[in-house]
């Protein structure tokens, strides 16, 4: 039939918030979608019982996000190759840095249907030497096959429990932007589609970097004077950075779209990244101590994020133009006190 299949790959917090919205979308929208939306699990034992089996028979997610109930048509599936068969629309949610072996996997496997689509909601760069690159565009080349990118103001757990938010939704043409807006937007969870790919995609990146920034103002016991200039010089860096090294970046993906500002607001005062970071300053522990102890298998992005972003950087001779990722990173990696991150701002 000319239906199409959705398959997400990755079942942390956000995967799973995102896989119940898909599904339900899928059941509602029959004639569009085949019902049954797979989302890959990687396998783990659970009290002595294998997560896919849990989830397929409680329909929760315990282990990522405790006590919210899933659509019956979400089916946990342990192989990443059974995952993605015949599906033709594949969103990518998995914490940045297991992307590479899962798209090995995938390209061993054989596995992707060769007119199939993506979108990728992971939060994170690729950097290697002088160059950049976001994960739609990551997965574009590595799959052959077109991708775009959903970022927005989106805790998981707030998403999975329906409180209004919104999201943004990068697409390459005007057929992907009515695909996954089909796919996405629910009462609860309001979709907006734009064009630019690569703003959408830095957004929820780099943000995750000034979300650090912020934690350490709360660890600091700095006020809301103090957090508000470090939402707005991270808005600069985050704006500046992308139009000066991506060609047709939008100034307004920053300034307009749930991918920019409103993201960055809420990842300032209600994310992990914020949480940590805090942590950071109050403990004096190393980021993979805190992420253990506090995440419960939970994954941190804006750490690697801030190393990347410095180290591209520092490629270009550009490390001058960007004081607040900068500083970020010393603190993180470099031994830097946390008092110094406003100092001289
Ligand atoms: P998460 O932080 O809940 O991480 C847990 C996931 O990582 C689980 O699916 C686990 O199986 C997987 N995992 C752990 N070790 C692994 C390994 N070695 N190989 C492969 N997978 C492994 O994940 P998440 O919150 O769903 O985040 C996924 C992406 O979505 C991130 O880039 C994040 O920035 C982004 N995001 C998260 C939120 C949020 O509120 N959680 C919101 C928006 C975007
Ligand atoms: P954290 O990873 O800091 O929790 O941010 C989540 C997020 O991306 C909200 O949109």
């Amino acid at each position: 039939s000319g239906k199409h299949r959705i398959a997400v790959i990755g079942s942390g917090s956000w995967g799973t918030a995102l896989a119940k919205i898909a599904a339900e979308n899928a059941a509602r929208h029959s004639d569009q979608f085949h019902t049954t939306v797979n989302m890959w699990v990687r396998e783990k034992q659970v009290n002595g019982k294998k997560l896919t089996e849990v989830i397929n028979k409680t329909h929760m997610n315990q282990r990522y996000l405790p006590d919210v109930p899933l659509p019956a048509n979400l089916v946990a599936v342990p192989k990443l190759a059974d995952v993605v068969r015949d599906a033709t629309l594949i969103v990518f949610v998995t914490p940045h840095q297991f992307l590479p072996t899962v798209i090995n996997d995938l390209k061993r496997a054989k596995a992707i249907h060769p007119g199939a689509r993506a979108v990728s909601a992971i939060k994170g760069v690729e950097v290697e030497g002088a160059e950049i690159k976001t994960f739609a565009s990551v997965i574009e080349r590595d799959l052959s096959i077109p991708c775009s990118a959903l970022s927005g103001a989106n805790i998981a757990l707030e998403v999975a429990l329906e409180q209004f938010c919104e999201t943004t939704i990068g697409c390459p043409t005007h057929n992907d932007s009515l695909l996954w807006h089909a796919v996405f937007d629910a009462e609860s969870f309001r979709v907006q589609c734009v064009e630019d790919v690569n703003g959408v995609s830095l957004g929820g990146a780099l943000k995750n970097v000034v979300a650090l920034a912020a934690g350490f103002v709360d660890g600091l016991r700095l006020g809301g004077n103090t957090k508000a200039a470090i939402l707005r010089i991270g808005l600069k860096e985050m704006t500046d950075f992308c139009l000066e090294f991506f060609d047709g970046a939008q100034r307004s993906t920053f300034s307009n779209e749930s991918a920019g500002v409103a993201d960055l607001i809420t990842t300032c005062y209600g994310g992990r990244n914020r949480k940590c970071a805090e942590e950071f300053v109050k403990s004096g522990s190393s980021f993979d101590d805190i992420e253990r102890r506090l995440l419960n298998g939970q994954k941190l992005q804006g750490t690697a994020t801030a190393e990347e972003v410095h180290a591209f950087l520092q490629a270009h001779g550009r490390v001058d133009g960007y004081p607040l990722f900068e500083r970020v990173y010393q603190i993180a990696f470099k031994g830097l006190a946390p008092a110094q991150l406003v100092k001289g701002l």
